[in-house]
């Protein structure tokens, strides 16, 4: 596999720009469809995605979460019962992981969520608190939650659900043994854990205008009357396909009106299995809806989809005998509703030509191994080999990548390395220029950075995606 790297020779590039448009000008047009984050990110939108950590272990999920999402939010990873399932006992394995994930990927993280009825451990839900007590459990549970993401997480959902579908407030523990100032209670706790963050409010079936979505308006209205600090609002955008509000922008528009924020927060759109083109094609167009809505308004600031494929939604599992809510299939393949996303975003809504499809390791013909051939404190050396296992040689190629955040490129051999923003492009040096047919090149280079080295999450070969092996 990796061949003895040629004797050390710094060939790092300072990045300007004027190298990098030079760079671009002397490659081919890319065909590959950019991914939706990138679409997200020209349009200054979040685009986000539930992850669950213990799926990071499959490298298809890994990958596509990766590549796909500017944002991702912890699908049960951060809810009470899985941070703190016994009083005073904390358990951070699956948060910290998506977290660190995150980071790796130059991702926004938002917050769910901290107050909750629901997947909340029994000692709470069953416990009989003073309210004394009671707000002493939940400042504990606050404070040390958002303490410990502080700088980390920008967005929370605080408060969740707490209007039920009579639009009456919901009888939880906290709002029997507090009323209904649970909630401002909630968020001036959490504006003290951290007073950077973005503090939301978040529920299903308030996507349009009906009782339930003016019973938040109120409450909304109600909060920030008194002084609380709510910043915005998540509508959590479970659908059903062919049944949505049409008044989605307007009522996202009111919110806004109030100052706040608005976020799509757990956006899927199932439908009634089986699968039927026609089905697939009237929930591209549910897509369009909720995406066009959200870009109407300059207040709302970013769009979630709950969960990363199909085979990953909670739909099936909730819902009998509906599911495929998500834009991307159960084999990760694009749907219909992908290629909406993708031109609402401003994208071409179309997979180019050679376009393997969201987060896809490729046609097989190009394969990279990212190897550490040693690392120390906050630096390790990487050697990286480039396998062309196409039938005709590759000219000047260019491998780029997502250099995990954090990571720096310190010097680098047997290959011109540049540094734009999180993306690295490495290209030849004189005497590596061709890749044969079957044949490889190797180069590496050393890195510093913040927290454990990484793979990063994919390659491309020119316009191709390579397997990582
Ligand atoms: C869901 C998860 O997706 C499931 O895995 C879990 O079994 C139940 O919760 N509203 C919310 C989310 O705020 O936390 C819920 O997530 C979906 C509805």
């Amino acid at each position: 596999m990796p061949t003895t790297p040629r004797p050390v020779k710094t060939v790092l590039a300072s990045v300007t720009a004027a190298v990098l448009l030079a760079a671009a000008a002397a490659t081919p047009a890319h065909a590959q469809s950019p991914p939706l984050r990138d679409l997200a990110d020209q349009q200054g939108l979040r685009m986000g995605a539930a992850v669950a950590s213990h799926l990071l272990d499959d490298a298809d999920y890994r990958r596509t979460a990766a590549t796909e999402f500017n944002s991702v939010t912890h699908e049960n990873d951060l809810k009470w019962e899985s941070v703190q399932p016994q009083p005073g006992q904390y358990s951070w394995s699956g948060a910290d992981r998506l977290v660190e994930f995150a980071e790796q990927n130059g991702q926004q993280i938002h917050g769910h969520t901290l107050v909750w009825h629901s997947q909340l451990p029994s000692w709470v839900e069953n416990g009989s608190f003073t309210p004394a007590e009671l707000t002493q459990v939940m400042e504990d549970h606050i404070d040390t939650t958002m303490g410990r993401y502080r700088g980390q997480i920008q967005t929370w959902d605080v408060v969740n659900e707490p209007i039920g579908d009579d639009a009456q407030f919901r009888n939880s523990v906290f709002h029997r043994v507090l009323g209904e100032d649970f909630i401002a209670q909630s968020l001036h706790m959490a504006r003290a854990a951290d007073p950077e963050a973005t503090l939301f409010i978040n529920d299903y079936n308030i996507d349009g205008i009906n009782a339930k979505s003016d019973a938040y308006y109120e409450l909304a209205q109600d909060l920030l009357a008194q002084g609380a600090p709510l910043d915005g609002i998540g509508l959590q955008g479970h659908l059903i396909s062919g049944q949505l509000p049409q008044d989605i922008q307007q009522n996202i528009q009111r919110f806004a009106d109030l100052g706040l924020e608005v976020m799509i927060t757990e956006l899927d759109i199932r439908m009634t299995m089986p699968v039927t083109q026609q089905k697939l094609e009237q929930q591209a167009r549910d897509y369009t809806q909720v995406m066009d809505a959200c870009l109407a308004v300059s207040g709302c600031s970013g769009v979630t989809v709950w969960g990363v494929t199909d085979a990953h939604s909670w739909v099936p599992d909730h819902f009998t005998g509906e599911g495929a809510a998500l834009p991307i299939d159960d084999d990760y393949e694009a749907k219909p509703a992908y290629w909406s996303i993708h031109e609402a975003l401003g994208g071409d809504g179309q997979n180019g030509p050679d376009d393997p499809g969201p987060g896809e390791p490729g046609t097989g013909t190009c394969e990279v191994a990212y190897d550490f051939t040693s690392q120390w404190g906050q630096g390790a050396v990487v050697e990286v080999t480039v396998h062309n296992g196409s039938g005709s040689a590759v000219q000047d190629w260019s491998l780029t990548w997502e250099r995990p955040s954090g990571e720096q490129i310190s010097s680098a051999w047997n290959s011109l390395i540049q540094q734009s923003g999180t993306t690295v492009t490495a290209g030849p040096v004189e005497w590596n220029r061709s890749i044969a047919p079957g044949g490889q090149v190797s180069f590496g280079f050393q890195t510093t950075h913040a927290g454990a080295p990484s793979v990063p999450g994919g390659f491309s070969l020119g316009s191709e995606s390579c397997t990582i092996r």
